[in-house]
């Protein structure tokens, strides 16, 4: 079968190859691959960024060669001990190797694809959606009638954070570029701010929640654009260091100390119950995740350039 493989840190590292086929462990599914999605995380696992996570991930190349996690198919073969899914299921969830004719996940890893999903829409879902619904709710606490900023909306987790903010019952300020702002308007932002014209800690106004997907303005000053009992959560950021992402932590708990305002981050957590909700609420029509573009696997390489170089709109797709 044809893979995606990455024999060094880097693009010029990533190649098509032909290997073997994998077979399913005891609790593995082995998928065929009808659609899989790109994320911030597959860049940075390339990249062997920041450096000290190479320490985990490979010191001189990646240990995991095979990248991708988002995925969507059909189930091709089960392992022993598995007892949700069988050959010919429809699935979507999180995976190794996504980018790939077939590929194995762990059981738990997976749920059923609702009926009248496509797999491209469904394979966009797990990493994004569940950054921007646990970021929301949980980490958020956010609660019908509030008023939520969704900071840099116009990528993977904004589109999908306006949307779950709104399905929530929030009034939503989507702070993008100028070209996504017709898009946020269509997701269902009931205002829009052009980030690069307008600063939103300097604006004067206050929201219940601030759901930051690029992280860059001062703590204090996200502090101060908070309602009193407010929170700040922060997806992600131009961290270029493990360093500033430590520092950045630490800030956000120093700050948190004192007052009712809460400063604090999201790191998603796989949740095949999450996953559902999400499949659901397409199936639904209450959320649409946007597909910006769509690559087969010999342009893996070049649709990552587009995700690190920020020129895509909403998630992009492979299809192999
Ligand atoms: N914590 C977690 O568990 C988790 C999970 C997934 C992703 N993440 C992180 O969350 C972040 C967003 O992920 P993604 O998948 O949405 O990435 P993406 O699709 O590449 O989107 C990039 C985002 O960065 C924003 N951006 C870039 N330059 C900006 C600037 N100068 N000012 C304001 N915004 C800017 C873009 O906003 P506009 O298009 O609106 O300008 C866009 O929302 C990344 O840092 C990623 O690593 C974290």
């Amino acid at each position: 079968m044809k893979a995606v493989v990455c024999r060094a840190y880097g693009l010029a590292g990533l190649g098509l190859e032909e290997v073997e086929a994998p077979h399913p462990g005891d609790a593995e599914v082995l998928l065929r691959v009808r659609a899989a999605a790109l994320n911030a995380l597959d860049w940075h696992l390339l990249r062997g960024t920041p450096f000290a996570a190479r320490l985990f991930f490979g010191l001189r190349r990646p240990r995991t060669t095979r990248p991708g996690r988002d995925v969507a198919g059909v189930v091709e073969a089960v392992g022993a001990k598995v007892t949700r899914f069988a050959p010919g299921d429809a699935v979507f969830g999180s995976c190794r190797g996504a980018f790939a004719e077939s590929a194995l996940a762990a059981e738990k890893s997976l749920t059923p694809l609702p009926a009248g999903v496509p797999f491209e829409q469904a394979a966009a879902l797990p990493v994004a959606g569940l950054t921007a619904l646990q970021g929301l709710r949980d980490a958020g606490r956010l609660r019908s009638g509030q008023q939520v900023l969704v900071h840099g909306a116009g990528g993977g987790v904004g589109t999908f954070a306006v949307q779950i903010a709104r399905a929530l019952g929030a009034e939503v300020t989507a702070a993008t570029r100028a070209e996504s702002l017709e898009t946020m308007r269509a997701l269902g932002a009931v205002r829009v701010l052009d980030h690069e014209r307008e600063d939103f800690t300097a604006s004067g106004e206050r929201w219940d929640l601030i759901f930051d997907c690029y992280s860059h303005h001062p703590l204090s000053a996200c502090r101060r654009a908070l309602k009193p009992g407010g929170r700040y959560v922060a997806a992600g950021g131009p961290f270029p260091s493990l360093t500033s992402i430590l520092v950045d932590a630490l800030a956000r708990s120093a700050l948190s100390l004192f007052g009712s305002r809460k400063l604090l981050s999201i790191l998603a957590r796989s949740s095949p119950g999450d996953l559902a909700l999400l499949g659901e609420w397409v199936a639904e029509g209450k959320l649409r995740p946007v597909v910006d573009l769509r690559f087969g696997l010999a342009a893996v390489p070049g649709a990552i350039r587009d995700l690190a170089e920020g020129r895509a709109r909403g998630k992009i797709v492979v299809v192999p």
